[in-house]
């Protein structure tokens, strides 16, 4: 009998990183998905979910218009609890570190099931940032019996927290994974053919901790940007945060940005293709990029994903003003800085993560005898 593995998400990031894990799932001599989505974000998880046709079994429906931390834990831990109970899975897959992710590693735990836990191991260990998202991914760690560490340098960041090195497999980040499927060469869509020919700048800003004054003196900085060079647009599809849209439209009023609905993952993906320079304060954007060999200015004080800054490819701006405007500037006007740090490799993955966990499970199991060897890009 195959074994049957839980994989539980809720928000944008969780689903578009979860995808290529399920349909490799569906795959699998050995294990069987049961899908569980909390949709603790809805119309952005629908849209994932549409693009990588999945269907789950099971829908918490826990979003509601400005929720707060305690109510997601609290909902996705009541309404997941039956689910675990009914379906008695061998294991719980979770991803990452929202609340989410935490919520269901705990619900699990509470019914003894085995919990894997993919993207584990990144760590800035400043309690605030990103907020809550460092205790989530701790937390989570702490509850997890196998971590998918996506790189070496997370690996370590577990061995040095006395998790044992038997439990930890290096596998790449599955965000990898999915953007070999999304991003192609033929890719026609009309969101692209209205900024033909001019300089795109894509961004994107949500954090937790950015809202208000951080995301203001971002949004001035933009306006900047935009009067400074007068060919270049700002294209940034909005989170659907009411409290980050309503920033926006009171401080991004100008012809040349452009405010959006968020892009179906396929249109964001062969859109930052497309763009110059990214900004942005997203986790899973700062491991795309380097596959679109697209420089990224960070919208954050420090990052849990320092791979990326080591190789040049993303630099942390921050939330000051001047800083995001003399950065931007500089990538803008050096072609020669541009094309260095935009051609690197890309340290977060290379495409086969889902089938490195898979290996991981199977060899936990005992259902095949090889070790996964673990995943490096050196
Ligand atoms: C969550 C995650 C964060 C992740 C981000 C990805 C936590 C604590 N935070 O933050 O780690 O980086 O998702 O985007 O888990 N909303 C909608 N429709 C949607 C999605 C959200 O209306 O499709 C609204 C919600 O009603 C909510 C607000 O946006 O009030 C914020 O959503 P929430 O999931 O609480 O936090 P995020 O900032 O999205
Ligand atoms: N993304 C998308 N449409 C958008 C903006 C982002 O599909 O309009 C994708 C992006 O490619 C990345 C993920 O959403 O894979 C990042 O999600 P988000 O920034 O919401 O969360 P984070 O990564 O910060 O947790």
């Amino acid at each position: 009998m195959k074994k049957r593995i839980m994989v539980v998400f809720g928000t944008r990031p969780e689903a578009i990183k979860m995808a290529p894990l399920v349909n490799e799932l569906k795959k699998s001599k050995h294990l069987e998905p049961i899908v569980v989505v909390t949709a603790q974000h809805r119309e952005m998880l629908d849209q994932v979910l549409k693009a990588f046709n999945i269907t789950p079994d099971y829908d918490l429906d826990v979003m509601r218009a400005n929720q707060t931390l305690s109510h997601i834990t609290s909902r996705v831990l009541e309404r997941i609890e039956s689910i675990i109970k009914e379906e008695a899975p061998d294991m719980v897959l979770v991803h990452g570190d929202t609340t989410t992710t935490f919520a269901a590693a705990l619900a699990a735990f509470y019914q003894e099931v085995s919990v894997g836990h993919v993207e584990a191991g990144l760590r800035t260990y400043d309690k605030y940032a990103p907020y809550p998202e460092e205790l989530n991914r701790q937390m989570t760690t702490r509850l997890s019996d196998l971590h998918f560490a996506p790189t070496i340098r997370a690996k370590n960041n577990l061995l040095n927290e006395n998790v044992s090195s038997n439990s930890i497999f290096v596998t790449g980040n599955t965000v990898i994974d999915a953007l070999n499927t999304t991003v192609t060469s033929s890719y026609k869509s009309g969101v692209l053919d209205e900024y033909e020919g001019k300089r795109i700048i894509l961004l994107t800003a949500h954090r937790r901790e950015n809202l208000g004054e951080p995301m203001k003196r971002i949004f001035q900085a933009m306006k900047t940007i935009v009067n400074t060079h007068r060919d270049v647009v700002i294209i940034y599809p909005m989170h659907k945060n009411p409290k980050v849209r309503e920033l926006a439209s009171k401080y991004l009023n100008h012809e040349r940005i452009q405010l959006i609905e968020p892009l179906e993952v396929l249109d964001f993906h062969n859109f930052a293709a497309k763009s110059e320079i990214i900004l942005t304060d997203s986790g899973g954007i700062q491991e795309e990029a380097p596959s679109l060999n697209k420089p990224v200015l960070v919208l954050r004080d420090v990052t849990e994903r320092p791979e990326g800054v080591e190789s040049g490819v993303l630099k942390l701006v921050g939330t000051d003003y001047n800083e995001i405007v003399n950065s931007t500037n500089e990538l803008l006007r050096n072609e020669k800085l541009y094309k260095e740090i935009s051609n690197v490799e890309n340290p977060y993955g290379d495409g086969q993560a889902s089938i490195r966990i898979i290996e991981s499970i199977c060899y936990f199991y005992g259902l095949i005898s090889e070790r996964p060897k673990d995943f490096s890009n050196s």
